[in-house]
C-alpha cells in the first residue's frame, strides 16, 4: 500500500493497524508473505537490513499489518541505521490506532540485550505488545518448548507485554493460524 520513509509520510491513522518488529533478519518480512501467502510483497532477504522503510499492507480495508525495520544490525551504516530506527520509535509511540506489536524473536536465540531495551521502550509508552517465537522449523519440539517457557519467565512482570507466545515457521508454514486468530480479533467486524 505505501512505504513511509519520515512521519509525514505516514497513511491516515483511520484503519486499526499491527506491527512487526524485530532484530534484523528475525523474519519479520517473512511472516508477513507467509501470513498472506504472497512470495514477496514484503521484501525478505538474507541480508539484514533489508527493510528500510515502514511498510504498510491493507487487509481488505479491515486492518494494516505494518513491516518495521529492524533494530541491532551490524552492516547498515550507523547513522542511516539510527535514522530508521528513530523513526520506527515515534511511530510507535505515536501512534493512536496501533492495536498490537508482534516482537519478534528468533527462536534459537532468544532474547537479546538489544530485544530487552526495545520492550523497555514498549513498557514506557504501553504499546501492547505480544512475543513471536520465529523460525521454529529450527529447533525441536522440546527445545522450542524450552525457549518459549524460558522466554514467558522473562516477560512476566512486563506491564505491555501480552503473557502468551506463539511460535512461527514461514518456511514450514506452521502457526499461522493462531497469529490469523490473534490479528482477527483487531479487526472491527470481529470486535464489533
Ligand atoms: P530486516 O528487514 O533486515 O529487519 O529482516 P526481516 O526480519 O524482515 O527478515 P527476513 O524476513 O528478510 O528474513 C531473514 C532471513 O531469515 C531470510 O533468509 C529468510 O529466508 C529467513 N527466514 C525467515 N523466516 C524463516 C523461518 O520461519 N524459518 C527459516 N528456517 N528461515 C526463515
Ligand atoms: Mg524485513
Amino acid at each position: 500500500m505505501k512505504g513511509a520513509v519520515d512521519l509525514a509520510g505516514l497513511p491516515p491513522a483511520d484503519t486499526p493497524e499491527i506491527a512487526f518488529w524485530g532484530r534484523s533478519n528475525v523474519g519479520k518480512s517473512s511472516l508477513i508473505n507467509a501470513l498472506t501467502n504472497r512470495k514477496q510483497l514484503a521484501r525478505s532477504s538474507g541480508e539484514p537490513g533489508r527493510t528500510r522503510e515502514l511498510n504498510f499492507f491493507d487487509l481488505g480495508g479491515a486492518i494494516r499489518m505494518v513491516d518495521l525495520p529492524g533494530y541491532g544490525f551490524a552492516k547498515a551504516p550507523k547513522k542511516t541505521a539510527q535514522v530508521w530506527t528513530k523513526l520506527t520509535e515515534a511511530f510507535l509511540r505515536g501512534r493512536p490506532n496501533l492495536k498490537r506489536v508482534y516482537l519478534l524473536i528468533d527462536a534459537r536465540h532468544g532474547l537479546k540485550p538489544a530485544d530487552e531495551t526495545m520492550m523497555d521502550g514498549l513498557d514506557e509508552a504501553a504499546v501492547s505488545y505480544q512475543i513471536i517465537l520465529t523460525k521454529a522449523d529450527k529447533l525441536k519440539p522440546a527445545e522450542l518448548t524450552a525457549m518459549e517457557e524460558a522466554t514467558l519467565k522473562r516477560i512476566v512482570k512486563r506491564p505491555a507485554a501480552f503473557p502468551e507466545i506463539i511460535r512461527t515457521s514461514s518456511t514450514k508454514k506452521s502457526g499461522l493460524d493462531d497469529l490469523r486468530d490473534a490479528i482477527a480479533a483487531f479487526t472491527p467486524e470481529f470486535s464489533g
